[in-house]
């Protein structure tokens, strides 16, 4: 199974970003880890600060992958667009937040992510992104 995270603005400076919220472990470091324990799997991973870029990196996935998981960050609450491409292909999408945003303020409550995604996975810290995987491949 071949499944793409995506991850959005601000992602590349987990581990040093925020620590209190969103911990101190690059995405990188932790990224081996899924691939270690997915092996079986096939695994890649995107970020970009850029919502055009993953646009494209959600549409190009729809030919290459069989799931995504995506974090779009900050987007999350404000891109029509990311909303629209999920909604656009067929690869299913699950949604994943590092931190609990239903915890967090107002404007982290709205997801133009969550109305088009399959699931939603928030609040678990990094593991977060081990249990979307685990959603794809334990079908
Ligand atoms: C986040 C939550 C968003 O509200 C925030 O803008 C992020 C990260 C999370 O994973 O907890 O950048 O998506």
């Amino acid at each position: 199974m071949k499944l793409l995270i995506i991850n959005g603005p601000n992602l590349n400076l987990l581990g040093t970003r925020e620590p209190d919220t969103y911990g101190n472990e690059s995405f990188e470091e932790y990224f081996s880890k899924l691939q270690f324990k997915f092996r079986d799997a096939e695994l890649s991973y995107e970020q970009s600060n850029i919502e055009g870029e993953l646009i494209d990196a959600i549409q190009k996935a729809d030919e290459d992958f069989d799931g995504i998981v995506l974090n779009a960050a900050a987007y999350t609450h404000t891109s029509v667009g990311i909303g629209d491409a999920i909604k656009a292909i067929s690869t299913p999408v699950v949604e994943v937040h590092i931190s609990n945003t239903f915890s967090r303020e107002k404007f982290r409550h709205k997801s133009y992510i969550s109305p088009n995604a399959v699931g939603i996975i928030i609040g678990f810290g990094l593991q977060s992104y081990d249990l979307a995987i685990s959603s794809f491949i334990n079908k």
